[in-house]
C-alpha cells in the first residue's frame, strides 16, 4: 500500500510538482492526498487543484497568534491522515502541534547545518562560499535543525547571484526530494539521535 503524503508549499511548488509526476508511479511508493499551504492563489495551489488534488489553505492571520495557527495547522494536515508530511517550499515554521503530532520532513536550499533560515541562498553567496547545496532532513522544534537524512552539493559559479544560484539548486534539490520521500515510502525509517537510516528495525524509534 502506498505511503500517504500531505505536501505543504507556499509559492511556486516546482518541488511539489516532481513529487506528483513521481507518485503518478504506483511503484514509486507515495501518494500525494493532499496540498496544504499559508497562502491562497499562489501558482503551487493552483497546479494542484487542476491535477485533482485536495487543497487546503490555513493563513497565518486569520489566527490570533502562532501556536493557534499551529494547530489549526496540525488538525488540517491530520484530517488526511498522512504517514509522511513533506514540506516543500513552505515559509513558515512549523511549531510543536504540528512537529508533536506528525513525521515531517524539510528541503533547505544550503547545506546544512550552515546558512539556517529563510534566506539560505542569499546568505551562503553573501559568505563566499564555493560549495553549497540542498538538505532534507526531519523537522524538529528548531529552524532547520532536525536529523538530516540526505545532502546534494552544488558548486557556486563566480557571476552567480541569488536567483541563477537558487535555480541550480532547485534542480538538485527536486530530484533529492523524489529519492527520498520514494525511499521512505517504500522503506520505512529509524531515526537514532541524530542519525536517519531507511529500513524498518525494531529499535523504540523505529517509525
Ligand atoms: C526550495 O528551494 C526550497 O528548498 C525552499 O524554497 C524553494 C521552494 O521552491 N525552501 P518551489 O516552491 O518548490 O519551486
Amino acid at each position: 500500500m502506498s505511503a500517504r503524503v500531505v505536501v505543504l508549499i507556499s509559492g511556486t511548488g516546482s518541488n511539489m510538482a516532481a513529487l506528483m509526476e513521481a507518485a503518478k508511479d504506483p511503484a514509486y511508493g507515495a501518494e500525494i492526498v493532499a496540498v496544504g499551504t499559508d497562502r491562497e492563489g499562489t501558482r503551487g495551489v493552483e497546479a494542484a487543484r487542476a491535477a485533482g488534488v485536495p487543497t487546503f489553505v490555513v493563513p497565518f492571520r486569520s489566527y490570533s497568534d502562532r501556536s493557534a495557527w499551529d494547530r489549526a495547522m496540525s488538525d488540517r494536515i491530520a484530517e488526511h491522515e498522512p504517514d509522511l508530511v513533506v514540506s516543500a517550499g513552505f515559509m513558515r515554521i512549523l511549531g510543536p502541534a504540528v512537529v508533536g503530532r506528525h513525521q515531517a520532513v524539510n528541503i533547505h536550499p544550503a547545506l546544512l547545518p550552515s546558512f539556517p533560515g529563510a534566506h539560505a541562498v542569499r546568505d551562503a553567496l553573501a559568505h563566499g562560499v564555493r560549495i553549497t547545496g540542498t538538505t532534507i532532513h526531519f523537522l524538529d522544534e528548531g529552524v532547520d535543525s532536525g536529523p538530516i537524512i540526505d545532502q546534494v552539493a552544488v558548486p557556486v559559479e563566480d557571476g552567480d547571484d541569488e536567483s541563477s544560484l537558487h535555480e541550480r539548486i532547485k534542480v538538485v534539490e527536486r530530484r533529492m526530494l523524489v529519492d527520498t520521500v520514494g525511499r521512505l515510502s517504500r522503506e520505512g525509517w529509524s531515526i537514532d539521535g541524530r542519525h536517519v537510516r531507511f529500513g524498518r528495525t525494531d529499535t523504540k524509534e523505529n517509525r
